[in-house]
């Protein structure tokens, strides 16, 4: 499973990013105003560190408008995917961005049936919002596992970027639901490398060889 980094902080992916584990970036305007950067100086400088695909959201309600914006976020860099709300309109500028050769990520994808209309139009990746799901008393991670369930029954080639992540254990259950990929808050990916006995472990040899230097003539 790939693992993008869920921010649209530079800084923060920077030093993720020297892990070599991260795979690509997905932004939201949401991120952008918490990263407190102008969004083309953000995504340029992000997609100098990340050669992997990094999602770029506008605001458009039209799907002209959203091609328009879509259109300028591809040309600030190759590995742009422009990042597109789930609805009639979203959908009709995935097609259109299609045609142009530009990636799409459709976004806000809560149910099965948005997941299906978002593959038949041609999107790159699909995302559905687990935490969100989670946070209404609904259960995020069986729609990612009912999604991957109707591609794999239709052979849809849009991947599936499990979102919304609160969680290490979301983490590893899309990994278990076979999700292409999972984007993560840095301070989740950050958790992810812990376990409370590997520390404890790390203390345990470092106490014993100590001490067997010393026992050593
Ligand atoms: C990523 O593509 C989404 O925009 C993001 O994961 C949403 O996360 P949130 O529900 O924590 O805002």
């Amino acid at each position: 499973m790939k693992i993008f980094i869920d921010s649209a902080d530079p800084q923060k992916i920077g030093r993720l990013a020297a892990s070599g584990l991260v795979d690509g970036v997905t932004t939201n305007p949401t991120l952008m105003l918490k990263a407190g950067l102008r969004q083309k100086d953000a995504i340029t400088r992000i997609c100098r560190m990340i050669r992997g695909p990094v999602s770029v959201e506008g605001v458009g309600e039209t799907a002209e408008q959203m091609v328009k914006d879509g259109q300028e976020f591809a040309s600030w860099a190759k590995n742009v995917v422009v990042k597109i709300p789930m609805g009639q309109e979203g959908l009709k500028a995935v097609r259109a961005l299609n045609r142009k050769g530009i990636k799409t990520n459709v976004t806000l994808v809560f149910s099965v049936n948005q997941a299906l209309l978002a593959a038949k139009a041609g999107a790159t990746f699909v995302s559905p919002f687990v935490g969100r799901l989670d946070d209404i008393g609904e259960n995020g991670m069986k729609l990612v596992e009912e999604i991957m369930q109707v591609y794999r029954n239709y052979g849809f080639r849009t991947q599936v970027i499990v979102a919304s992540v609160r969680s290490e254990a979301h983490v590893a259950q899309a990994a278990k639901a076979g999700a292409h990929i999972a984007t993560v808050p840095p301070e989740i990916l950050e958790k992810m490398f812990l376990h409370p006995l590997t520390e404890k472990g790390i203390a345990k040899f470092k106490e014993d060889w100590d001490a067997a230097k010393k026992g050593q003539k």
